[in-house]
């Protein structure tokens, strides 16, 4: 599988969770043909991936009104009709609906959702190895049977 990252971060969280998983990804045969600023979206990147994996941060008032940072950003993504996706965010107390909205966003570029994550700010590592194994689980169950001819 060729994935293409696309990481909003401000302070690093979820930049290395996005490194962390490019890297468990690749060690799964995966092979990660971008990884970049969601401001600065590699387009030729996305345009040869299979799947777009795209990761920003809980923004919010911690009680209340939670969303993805840079969604607008992630809503002027180029098209990705045809690719898979699949999204995630760092939090530091409960990302409550920030998923389903990235998933609202992204779905609206194109891309069949197959899949997200929110992952503790205190527990990226654990949380991306998570993500990662899901991941290639969701992709393996979704590919055509292997021909037994
Ligand atoms: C302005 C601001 C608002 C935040 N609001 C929330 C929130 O409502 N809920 C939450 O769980 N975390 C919230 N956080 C925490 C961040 O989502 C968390 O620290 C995240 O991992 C930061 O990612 P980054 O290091 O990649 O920038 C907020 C952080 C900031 C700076």
């Amino acid at each position: 599988m060729k994935a293409a990252l696309l990481i909003e971060s401000m302070t690093g969280h979820t930049w290395n969770a996005g490194e962390r998983i490019a890297n468990d990804l690749t060690q799964e045969g995966w092979e990660i043909v971008g990884y970049d600023s969601l401001r600065r979206p590699d387009h030729g990147a996305i345009q040869s991936a299979d799947i777009v994996i795209i990761g920003t941060w809980v923004d919010g008032l911690f009680l209340v009104g939670q969303k993805p940072f840079g969604a607008a950003a992630i809503g002027k993504l180029p098209a990705m009709a045809g690719k898979q996706a699949a999204v995630f965010c760092t939090f530091a107390v409960n990302p409550r609906k920030t998923l389903d909205k990235m998933t609202g966003i992204v779905s609206a570029l194109g891309a069949d959702v197959i899949g997200g994550l929110a992952l503790h700010r205190a527990k990226i590592d654990e949380h991306a190895e998570t993500f990662a194994t899901r991941l290639v689980g969701a992709v393996d169950l979704g590919a055509p049977a292997a021909s037994t001819a």
